[in-house]
């Protein structure tokens, strides 16, 4: 990320270039993920590419997933295309005022907890495949939201349900959201149930 951002600053037109050339291609995809792997071999706008292909044409955003293709539709080169249309300064712009921590996401909130704090937290989903966020447990869960608990800011947590959350949210009476989505597997679409949960009123 930190790559990325620099990339973007520095070396944008290089790098709008090279993204503005790449295809919804497997082989674009394969080469992108052996440059995430062994950055130490390429030049900032390589791994600044390889960053953004690797998330924007991989399985559910999943860097490291398959290459993401569809069976009856072309969405998947659609949605390519209109992230490269879309690859402007904006990425730029958008980082100027945000900080990359780089330690434990449970000591970053409570560092940074105060009544005004809000904290969207995406913890990867213990009860899925976790791809390349693979090893986290329940137990790292349950840490979290004990974290959760005692905030004076407020959070919106997504994840899947389970019988945790919803012993914690029946407790300290969380408002919940449930989405209703699909998820692409080889031969069908398998329903999913995406839950947000908050310590403040939901108004959707
Ligand atoms: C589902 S991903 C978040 C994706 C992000 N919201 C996005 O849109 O790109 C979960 C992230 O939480 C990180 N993570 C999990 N537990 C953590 C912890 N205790 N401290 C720091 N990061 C943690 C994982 O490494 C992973 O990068």
């Amino acid at each position: 990320m930190i790559n990325f951002y620099k990339t973007v600053k520095n070396q944008f037109k290089a790098l709008q270039n090279r993204i503005k050339a790449t295809l919804h291609s497997k082989q674009q995809y394969n080469d992108a993920l052996v440059i995430y792997k062994n950055p130490h071999l390429f030049s900032e706008v390589d791994r600044a590419w390889a960053f953004w292909v690797s998330t924007n044409q991989a399985f559910s955003s999943n860097i490291g997933a398959g290459w993401s293709y569809g069976r009856k539709k072309n969405q998947a080169p659609k949605t390519t295309y209109h992230k490269r249309e879309r690859f402007e300064n904006h990425y730029a712009k958008r980082l100027e005022l945000v900080s990359l921590d780089c330690r434990d996401a449970l000591e970053v909130i409570q560092k940074r907890d105060a009544k005004e704090s809000f904290f969207y937290v995406d913890p990867p989903y213990f009860n899925a495949d976790q791809g390349h966020y693979k090893g986290y447990t329940e137990a790292d869960f349950q840490r979290l939201l004990d974290i959760l608990v005692n905030i004076q800011g407020k959070f919106l947590l997504s994840s899947y349900p389970s019988e945790l959350l919803d012993s914690y949210q029946q407790q300290y009476e969380w408002e919940q959201r449930s989405l209703h989505t699909t998820i692409r597997l080889k031969q069908h679409h398998k329903p999913k149930t995406e839950v947000l949960t908050a310590n403040y009123p939901l108004e959707v």
